[in-house]
């Protein structure tokens, strides 16, 4: 047994006193305490948990370079999500910066099939929730009260309240199950956000993303949006899948590089077989981005962990800092 994992501690937020059972982040243990503590992803991806430790050690469960400052960590900053007591301990967080406010009611109006497990649903808000294009937010269904989960919006804000998501089957998930599966047109949903610091920041110097899987959606929701605003700068897109069967949004990705002249698209598949026609690149789409890279000034990032703490410190290897990467992770 590690010393301090197994053992119950006390812990302090913003003065008020909570226990955190053995193996509890401080996020589940507050919650589980009715504390309204701000989150949105729950795994490490959006720093919305962001909070301050101002006494006692935590074990933290992911890096958290790229979420916080250099100049938060050297403060003391952690994420609750991703932090479990080795000491009792003492935090304090912003609690007004919670999303809880922001709720905005809708219907699925349209559902679209991208893969064979990745769909599109297409959402008409009852009013406008005001986001940027590259954040997200958490959904849920009416035919699945309290199944809370969280999506990027795979479409820039626009003036008529319609936007969308992709989302992916997980094997055993009730939300994505029923989102993919289900006959779910016309049903209500309800959205809580936006959360996450994932958009495109201004700039001149050539930008590189890295996707995989529906990591696509706040992606393509960023380069439409760069796109509408006029944008030129040189972006090139690196996608990650595993066969020619899982890319999808080729048709309005076509478009970006007819309309976009410096904007590349470069799909990479893992798993082709040998000798199959695929004339595309091979192998982890992370393994691409020194030949891409070029003279990259940022990055952003989208897809599971691995793949985004692997692009991480390939981008590092390339002379970017940590504050020039920018990423959102999902499980
Ligand atoms: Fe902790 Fe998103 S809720 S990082």
């Amino acid at each position: 047994k590690f010393l301090g994992v197994t053992a119950r501690h006390k812990a302090t937020v913003n003065g008020r006193a909570i226990s955190v059972e053995p193996g509890e982040t401080l996020l589940q243990a507050a919650l589980r305490q009715d504390i309204d503590f701000p989150y949105v992803c729950r795994v490490g991806g959006c720093g919305t948990c962001k909070c301050k430790l101002i006494d006692g050690r935590v074990r933290e469960m992911t890096e958290t370079g790229y979420l916080l400052t250099e100049d938060e960590i050297a403060d003391g900053y952690i994420l609750a999500c991703q932090s479990t007591p080795r000491t009792d301990v003492a935090i304090e967080v912003d609690l007004k910066s919670a999303l809880a406010g922001n709720v905005v009611r809708g219907h699925i109006v349209g559902k679209t099939a991208l893969t064979h497990d990745i769909s599109r649903i297409d959402v008409q808000l009852e009013a406008a929730l005001d986001y940027r294009a590259g954040q997200f937010a958490e959904l849920s269904l009416s035919s699945l009260p309290g199944v809370l989960r969280t999506y990027s919006f795979a479409t820039p804000p626009s003036a008529d309240n319609k936007t969308s998501f992709f989302i992916r089957r997980v094997p055993g998930g009730q939300f994505s199950t029923r989102a993919v599966d289900g006959d779910i047109v016309g049903e209500a949903v309800q959205l809580r956000g936006p959360g996450g610091a994932f958009w495109l920041r201004p700039g001149s110097e050539p930008v590189i993303m890295v996707a995989g899987g529906s990591g696509l959606a706040p992606i393509l929701a960023m380069l439409k949006d760069a796109k509408a605003r006029g944008e030129t700068r040189p972006v090139t897109l690196l996608f990650g899948a595993r066969e020619e069967r899982d890319l999808y949004a080729l048709d309005e990705l076509a478009v970006l590089e007819r309309d976009w002249p410096a904007f590349t698209f470069v799909p990479v598949l893992s798993a082709v077989a040998e000798g199959d026609a695929w004339a595309g690149e091979r192998g982890m789409v992370t393994d691409y981005i020194g030949k891409y890279c070029g003279a990259a000034g940022a990055a952003y990032l989208c897809g599971p962990p691995g793949m985004v703490d692997a692009a991480s410190s390939r981008l590092r290897t390339q002379g970017l800092v940590d504050e020039a990467i920018f990423a959102d992770r999902f499980v």
